[in-house]
This record gives structure tokens, sequence and C-alpha cells, in this order.
């Protein structure tokens, strides 16, 4: 089966085609555009400037993916496409790109909820060099983003349980307004994850909001936490220490990083399942991979994580999400797509 994905929620055009076969998924092309330089001005997404971008990159990065892999779109078998949550004019990009396909070609839409995406990025196969493993059901999924911080239990493709979730800001979002306040680049996450590497985490004791020993999560009184001690030592002291500015940024992804994985490894040694799973920008980070790499393997649980570029948006996790519903005949006609803003979806449609 052959499936194209289509990624706009946010700031990057994902667009890749997957080959689906008998329950595994491999990557024929894939291609993002990065709007990061376009936002960085502004230390934020700007929503307007995100999908006017996506409208100039869409079409071009759809024609180099089928030329790349010496395609036609008549080949298609589907396209499957980001319909939500995400940025609502970015969405609609993808949609109504998506919604234009099928019509022309006469090809399914399979809607494709963005958190499901992340979690799908660990069904795709790695190069046949590699073993070619998929995680097996039950499973815990840790999807931590720019906009999410979600634990989901998985009990089998289409059935998903949230354990827990952000009650304020998404752990990618503290990443990047702590980065802010360090005067790093945006986003934040990956100059932290940097930098933090040279410092040290014990430098400075952040608060971690266990909240009552919930799956739920919470972070913004850690980006608190760090507002005021830059506050405390002064703007100036620290502009002057690199080395300051590398232990902060160490004390505050280490607190990040104790809360993810306690509370993983929590939901992972409660529930009777088989895999740990990561994804989601975040899941980039090497020092968060590292410790719940370690942590399953002390509970002796199988870990998995995309490689760091499906851990970012991109349009193979949405195509290899598709691939499942497809699986299930789990298509919408061209006239029936829409973006939903709703965050995730819990119950689908069952075999
Ligand atoms: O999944 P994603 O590409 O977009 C959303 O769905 O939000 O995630 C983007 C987020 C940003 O907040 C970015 O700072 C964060 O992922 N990120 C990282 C790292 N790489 C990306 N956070 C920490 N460490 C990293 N290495
Ligand atoms: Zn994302």
């Amino acid at each position: 089966m052959l499936i194209l994905g289509l990624e706009t929620s946010c700031d990057e055009t994902g667009v890749a085609l997957v080959e689906g076969k008998r329950g595994k998924v491999k990557i024929r092309t894939q291609a993002v555009a990065s709007q990061i330089y376009l936002h960085a001005p502004y230390k934020g997404i700007v929503p307007e400037v995100a999908a006017r971008d996506h409208i100039k990159k869409i079409i071009p990065l759809i024609k180099i993916c089928f030329s790349r892999a010496r395609l036609k779109l008549t080949q298609l078998d589907a396209v499957a496409v980001t319909t939500g949550p995400g940025l609502l004019v970015s969405l609609l990009i993808g949609v109504e790109t998506a919604r234009t396909l099928a019509y022309v070609f006469k090809k399914p839409i399979i809607p494709i909820n963005h958190i499901e995406a992340h979690l799908y990025a660990n069904f795709i196969s790695p190069s046949a060099s590699q073993k070619n493993l998929c995680p097996k059901f039950p499973l815990v999924c840790l999807v931590v983003s720019g906009g999410h911080t979600t634990l989901i239990l998985m009990a089998k493709h289409g059935r998903y349980e949230i354990l827990g979730q952000t009650l304020d800001d998404a752990s990618g979002e503290a990443f990047d307004k702590v980065g802010n306040l360090l005067g790093l680049p945006y986003p934040g996450g990956p100059h932290i994850s940097k930098i933090a590497a040279h410092g040290n985490p014990k430098a400075f004791n952040f608060p971690r909001a266990w909240l009552k020993d919930s799956y739920n999560f919470s972070f913004s009184g850690l980006k608190t936490a760090v507002l005021y001690t830059i506050k405390k030592l002064g703007p100036k002291r620290l502009k002057r220490n690199p080395q300051l500015i590398a232990d902060l940024a160490a004390s505050f992804q280490q607190a990040v990083i104790d809360v993810l994985v306690k509370k993983t490894i929590q939901a992972a040694s409660h529930y009777p399942i088989k895999a740990v799973c990561l994804a989601g920008g975040v899941a980039a980070n090497p020092k968060l991979r590292q410790t719940l790499r370690q942590a399953c393997q002390t509970i002796k649980k199988e870990f998995f994580v995309p490689p760091p570029n499906l851990c970012t948006d991109n349009g193979a996790m949405v195509a290899a999400s598709g691939y499942f519903h497809a699986l299930r005949k789990d298509f919408t006609p061209w006239q029936k797509i829409r973006v939903s803003l709703q965050e995730v979806r819990t119950s689908r449609p069952q075999n």
C-alpha cells in the first residue's frame, strides 16, 4: 500500500511517501521544509506566517517526493493528512491540499490526529541493516512536543487511553520559554540540550511538580523558578558567564527529565505492558532518550524511540499512521474532511 503523508500543523511542511506491507511501514521518500528562520525573529510561531509558507512549499515538496521515488500520483492508495490539533490556518493548507488531490485523482483521505502521528513514528521500520522490530501491544507512549505532553496507554492499533497530560505548558514549550530567558535562539529546545551537555545538572535545585503521583504534568512553576533565579543572579552576570548559562540549562533540563521519566516508568510498572515508546520533538533530546532507555532496562521493558529526524514534525509519521488506519478501512471522502482542533481522540473505529 502506497500512502502519501502531509503534515502542516505547525511550522514544518512535511511530505512523505511510505509503503506499508504485512503490518510493516517503510519510507520510500520524504521531505521536510522547516520555517524556523521565519519565526525566529518573533521568538515564537506566527500562525499566518506559517500558513503562507506552507502554501508556498507543499506542492513543490509533493513533486520532489514523487520524482525522487519515481512514482506517479495515480499509483497512490490513499492520502493521509494531519487534521489537528495544531494551528488552524496551517492545518487548513494540508487539509485542502489533501482534499484537492483526493478529488482529482479519486483517492481516499485518512484524517490523522497529530499526537497519534508522533506515536506512529515508532512503527516506521528502520533501514534493512537494522533489526526490523515494531513495538508490541499493550504499550505506554510518552508524547512530548512543543504543544503536547501526553502519556498514552495503547491497547492495540486505534485503541488509546490518555493516562495523563500537561495541565499548563507543554514540555517543548517550557524548553522554548527557558531558552528565551537564557538568551538562546528560537526554538530553545535543541540549544538547551546542546549547552546542557557542558553544565552541571545539580547546580540549581529547580522544583519538580509530582502532582500527587498522578500521570499529569505541570511545567509552568519550573519555568517561573528559572525566571526568578535569573532575576536574582542578574541578567548582566549571566551574559558574561557561559558556564552559568550551561548550569542553568542542565539543571532545568534535568528537572524536566526527572518528571517525564519517573511518571512514564510508574505507568510502565503499573500496567501489564510490553513496550515503552517515546515520541515528539522533545524526544530528540539525547539526555531524555538515554535516561528513559536506562530506566526501561531497569524494569525490563522494551524501549522504542524514533531517530531524531522522525521525532520532530514530518510527513512520514502521518503516512505511517495512515497505513494502519487504511488497514481498518478508516477513510473519509473528500467532501467530509475537516480540520479538527480536538486535543486527543480516544475512541476510534475498531476492527
Ligand atoms: O513535535 P514538534 O516538532 O512540534 C510540535 O508538535 O510541537 O516539537 C517541537 C518542539 C519544540 O518545542 C522544540 O524546542 C523541541 O520540540 N525540541 C527539543 C529538542 N529538539 C526539539 N527539546 C529538547 N531537546 C531537543 N533536542
Ligand atoms: Zn508535532
